[in-house]
């Protein structure tokens, strides 16, 4: 058999040389973003200006003056007016592995030598079929569908779900749970604010979610809400959507015999169990939050996101939807697709996993260091809640506008994080577990400790 032309490309010697000339220049490049550092003050009257430009061309002002150069190094990225900040929220959840890494750069750089830029669902190369070989093999489901977004791998399963039941209306999801921004998910995500003026899609029923602080009586009244709403709406759910840590929500995780005791509750109505993985994927004791909390005899659809790069709804043989039911113009980008099978591998060699890998220790040593500043200012740092790179806390009572200006004066200070939750609202951080050090988290500890004894001084 002779090589194809394509094979021969990629196996050419110039290729492999321009890879290494370009990612030796970006190691250069990155030996100058190496803390954190304010705007170049040369800078700032052109960086506001394209602030503003921003805030016309989207018709609303960016969430933070956060505009990238295009240059990062680890945890570290530099901004389009020469600053330099910590990324603990890395794009809400896709930067696990920081940003400029050799690794994925070199997988961006094969896929853009590769013939399209984007891969379809009519016309693909081969990596999409690995990508979904590991994602299936990984997670012991039997199929996958690749899509470009979080909330199309939900809705797909949505989908999916209301296929197999076909007589359902409804859908059951917890309180306060987030599953995107579709005119359907909108329905879901239980969040007013984020549905105004939108038409109803879809009639959800929410059950209470689980409750740290009475874990048994928090599952008898969820489960005996979710009999209710069965015995109510006889054979009318298509599904109960699970989030199993609420990302949105506030960082707030449930426990094994919580989600076994609904799980079984709904196989005896046979109702399916999708997980929304969107967030979770990748950050916990395991690849799928599912398995960290030993769920696996339960799930029938599972959807994932963000650290994944290229979005997809895993599904089992029993729920496969009929002929025509999922389809889209695009799988993903190439160089996702390539990323996503170099991140997938790293995930499940790299020591990331089990009650002492990466993502667990990073939890561990974190937890410690915010017990410390708890110490440190009583009353104004609660916390921190979460699993593993999911990880969040509650500044003073978590009253919504002081969380906002906490987030605020870190992002001035130097670190890059998010608010998450209602009553309270916490700052949330997704840890680039794959690159931050100790080092690194010894600066991010000591800017903490700053801002909270700043906005202390304030508050008094
Ligand atoms: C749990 C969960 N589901 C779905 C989504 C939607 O993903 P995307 O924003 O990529 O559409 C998100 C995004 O934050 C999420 O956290």
């Amino acid at each position: 058999m002779g090589k194809l032309a394509a094979e021969e490309l990629f196996e050419d010697p110039r290729i492999a040389k321009a890879k290494e000339l370009l990612l030796s220049a970006i190691d250069e490049a990155q030996k100058k973003v190496t803390a954190i550092k304010g705007p170049d003050p040369e800078r700032v009257k052109e960086y506001e200006e394209l602030l503003e430009q921003f805030k016309e061309a989207r018709g609303a002002p960016l969430y933070y003056p956060y505009i990238g150069s295009g240059l990062g190094n680890g945890a570290l990225v530099e901004l389009a007016d020469g600053s330099v900040k910590y990324d603990l929220i890395c794009g809400i959840g896709p930067h696990y592995f920081g940003h400029s890494h050799p690794r994925l750069v070199e997988a961006a750089v094969h896929s853009a030598i590769s013939n399209t830029i984007m891969q379809g669902n009519l016309q693909q190369n081969v990596e999409p079929l690995h990508l979904m070989q590991k994602l299936n093999k990984a997670s012991g489901l039997d199929h996958c569908f690749l899509s470009t977004s979080g909330a199309m791998a939900t809705e797909n399963g949505l989908k999916i779900a209301f296929n197999y039941k076909k007589s359902a209306t409804r859908l059951i999801a917890f309180e306060r749970c987030f599953m995107g921004r579709t005119l359907a998910l909108s329905h879901v995500t239980d969040k007013p604010a984020f549905r105004v003026g939108l038409p109803q899609t879809l009639d959800v029923d929410y059950i209470p979610f689980f409750d740290s602080k009475r874990p048994n009586e928090s599952i008898e009244e969820a489960d005996r809400e979710l009999k209710k709403l069965l015995a109510r709406y006889p054979g009318k759910h298509a599904a109960m959507a699970f989030e199993l840590v609420q990302g949105e929500g506030g960082i707030r995780p449930g426990s094994r015999p919580f989600f076994a005791q609904l799980m079984n509750t709904l196989k005896e109505h046979d109702v399916p169990i999708l997980i929304d993985e969107v967030q979770t994927f990748g950050r916990t004791s395991e690849l799928f939050a599912f398995q960290h909390f030993e769920l696996q005899n339960y799930v029938d659809i599972v959807a994932v996101g963000k650290i994944s790069l290229v979005c997809a709804t895993l599904f089992s043989k029993r729920v496969s939807p009929s002929a025509g039911l999922l389809s889209q113009t695009f799988t993903a980008s190439s160089s996702a697709i390539e990323a996503a099978i170099y991140l997938i591998d790293d995930l499940l060699k790299g020591g990331y996993f089990g009650d002492q890998g990466k993502n667990m220790a990073t939890f561990r040593n974190i937890e410690k260091r915010f017990k410390e500043l708890e110490k440190r200012h009583p009353g104004a740092i609660c916390g921190p809640y979460g699993i593993g790179a999911m990880i969040a806390f509650t500044p003073f009572e978590g009253e919504p506008q002081t969380t906002v200006e906490i987030a605020k004066e870190l992002f001035d200070a130097g670190l890059i994080t998010f608010i998450a939750g209602q009553n309270p609202t916490r700052i949330r951080m997704l840890i680039p577990v794959a690159i931050i050090s100790d080092k690194d988290l010894d600066t991010v500890f000591g800017i903490i400790d700053q801002v909270i004894q700043r906005k202390k001084e304030t508050l008094l």
